[in-house]
Parts: C-alpha cells; sequence; structure tokens
C-alpha cells in the first residue's frame, strides 16, 4: 500500500479536519453509516453504468473507506487511490486495508480537493465520490479536474444525501414531539453555510464541467432497527452530534429531551428504543465526457448486444427500480 501524506493538503473552513475531535466522531458515523447502508452501496455499484469492470479506482473524499472496500469486493482486478484530506481517516483506511489483506490494492493520499492543483491521479476509469462534493468550496473546479482526468470511457459516479438521516419517529420522546426535526431546523442555518452546496441538483454541475449525465436515481430509505442491528448505534452517534452542535442553539427542554435519549444507562436511552428507522433519500449521477470517436465506436458494438446489455437505455429504467425496491424520481422534482 503506497501512502503519500500530506499531498497538498491545507487547513479549511469546509472539511472536518478543522478540529481533529470532529474527525474521530465522524469517522465512528461513517463507519456505522457503511455498515448500515452496505446493500445499498453494493446496489449503486451494481447499477453503475460502466462500459466493463473498472479496474484503475479514485475514491474523492474517501473518509474510512465506506466506498473504496465495497469497490476492491465488487471489482478483485481494481486497484483504489482513495483519497482525503483528513490524515485520521486515511490511517483507519489504512489499519482496515491491512486488517483485510488489501494493503496491496489501496494506494491513499492525504489531499485538499479543494486546492488548484492535485497530485496524479492517473487516468481512472472509475471516479467515485460519495457525501464528499458538498463538503468542498469550490465542487465546480474539482469536477472539471475530474473529467480532465478520466479517460474517454470513465465514469464518475456522484452520491450525494438529502439532508441529515432521521431515525426517530415524528412523536419521540413523548415530551417535546418533533424533537429531531427542531435539531435539524437549529443547524440549517450554520451547516448551509459551511456547506453552501449541500442539496444541490448535481446535474446542471456536471454539466457544467464538460461532463454528460449517463444516468440518475434516487433511493428513498427506510431501514428499521429490528433489520439491522447498527441502527441504534447510528442514532446514538448522530444525535450526540446534533447535541453538541446544537448546545447553544436548542432550548433547554429539547436539550433535557435529549440528554435523556443519549443516556445509555437510562431506560428511556435511544439504545432501549424498538421504534427507530433510519430514514434517508440518496441521489445518485453517473457521468462521463461526451462521445469521442472512439466511444462511439464502442457504442455502435455495444448496441449489438443490446438486449443483453443491463445498462441500455431499455434496460435502465429496469435497473434503477431493481436496486433494492427503491423508486426512481426525476430529479429536478426530488433535489
Ligand atoms: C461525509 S464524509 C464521506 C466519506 C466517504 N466517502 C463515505 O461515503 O463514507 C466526507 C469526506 O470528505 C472529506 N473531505 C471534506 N472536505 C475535503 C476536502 N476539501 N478535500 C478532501 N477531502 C475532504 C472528509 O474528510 C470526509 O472524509
Amino acid at each position: 500500500m503506497r501512502t503519500t501524506t500530506p499531498h497538498q493538503h491545507s487547513p479549511h473552513a469546509h472539511g472536518p479536519t478543522a478540529h481533529p475531535h470532529a474527525d474521530a466522531i465522524q469517522a465512528q458515523v461513517l463507519d456505522l453509516d457503511a455498515k448500515v447502508m452496505a446493500d445499498h452501496v453494493d446496489a449503486v455499484i451494481e447499477w453503475m453504468p460502466v462500459h466493463s469492470a473498472p479496474t484503475r479506482i479514485v475514491d474523492l473524499g474517501a473518509g474510512t473507506g465506506a466506498g473504496t472496500f465495497a469497490l476492491l469486493h465488487a471489482f478483485p482486478d481494481a486497484v483504489v487511490t482513495a483519497v482525503d484530506s483528513s490524515a485520521e481517516h486515511l490511517e483507519l483506511l489504512r489499519d482496515r486495508a491491512r486488517r483485510d489483506g488489501l494493503d496491496d490494492r489501496i494506494r491513499t493520499l492525504q489531499v485538499d480537493l479543494d486546492a488548484a492543483d492535485w497530485p496524479d491521479l492517473g487516468r481512472p476509469d472509475l471516479v467515485w465520490a460519495s457525501a464528499s462534493m458538498h463538503h468542498l468550496a469550490d465542487p465546480d473546479r474539482a469536477l472539471r479536474t475530474v473529467r480532465d482526468a478520466l479517460g474517454d470511457k470513465g465514469l464518475l459516479v456522484v452520491l450525494e444525501l438529502s439532508g441529515l438521516p432521521r431515525f426517530l419517529s415524528p412523536d419521540t420522546p413523548e415530551g417535546p414531539p418533533g424533537l429531531e426535526k427542531r435539531c435539524h431546523a437549529a443547524l440549517e442555518p450554520s451547516a448551509s453555510a459551511r456547506m453552501p452546496h449541500r442539496g444541490s441538483d448535481w446535474a446542471p454541475k456536471l454539466t457544467a464541467a464538460g461532463l454528460e449525465v449517463a444516468a440518475h436515481l434516487a433511493l428513498d430509505i427506510a431501514i428499521d432497527s429490528t433489520e439491522n442491528e447498527a441502527i441504534g448505534p447510528y442514532a446514538l452517534a448522530a444525535l450526540t452530534g446534533l447535541r453538541r452542535a446544537g448546545a447553544e442553539l436548542l432550548p433547554a427542554e429539547d436539550l433535557a429531551a435529549l440528554d435523556e435519549l443519549l443516556d445509555t444507562t437510562s431506560p428511556h436511552s435511544i439504545l432501549s428504543r424498538s421504534d427507530l428507522t433510519l430514514r434517508t433519500t440518496r441521489f445518485v449521477w453517473a457521468a462521463r465526457r461526451p462521445d469521442t470517436d472512439e466511444a462511439d465506436e464502442a457504442d455502435e458494438a455495444d448496441e449489438a448486444d443490446e438486449a443483453d446489455d443491463p445498462f441500455s437505455p431499455a434496460a435502465e429504467a429496469a435497473n434503477c427500480e431493481r436496486v433494492l425496491g427503491s423508486r426512481r424520481h426525476g430529479l429536478d422534482s426530488t433535489v
């Protein structure tokens, strides 16, 4: 495993590296999200309209490696370059790579993706950016850099979130109903100021960067705590973050309600609740460089096999529906 640390890294206000402790908390949330969302990530990987199995993959804003490891398992001949500004996240990713015996297939690069010049990423055939683009101050420039790096048949896959994940039913706790919704509303202004691109429609951004959107997908996710034992710990970590961020913003009644839910020794602890459901919507865009002659030839060859091609226009809708039963939206109306 090759490691480059640090490369063109500079402190920035947008990523979590502004506060080292925040990195540790985010790492915990990322690992829990990876556990809960593993099937969905695998389904997105299966859905991606790649022309052939990618061998050179770049994971932008890789975090602790949710995407990196899923991609390595899906594509056994691939190597992944995991890029992130957080030294701590990359260290955790390398630890896991060593444990899983995958370190010879991973290179890590500590890079601030808001920097004007990136290190050489080679000619990747897949660039994966999951929940990372909205952290950037200038994602438009980052997308142009990705376009320049991609090969003719290369694919960029951008995954983004609709907002913070929700776990509680609206009448939880019994005292002040709508607690989680109020917490999210209270934190929204500062989150929007720090990450103005959060919740964007990425299709126009991809087009403006000189890429063509090949496919998009919206996954409405609802996972019950009885289906996945990581939902409780994930809810605990997420609400711990809300409690910390909302300390100065939330009314005393809500802070007290949060404290009770977060007290793992209390019978009212969030870990004792059987009514937790993770609700979130994840959006996915797959984009590539516009057709070149070479790509046209490949497309002509592909047309001959269209009946068997799972990514032909006709098959695409069926594929989208197939992704864990999630429904496909026109993104204009949902982003
Ligand atoms: C929400 S996490 C997503 C991590 C991972 N892709 C996943 O799906 O679990 C966002 C990641 O982007 C990284 N990040 C934020 N700003 C960045 C920047 N300017 N340059 C590089 N990485 C950045 C963070 O350190 C973090 O690991």
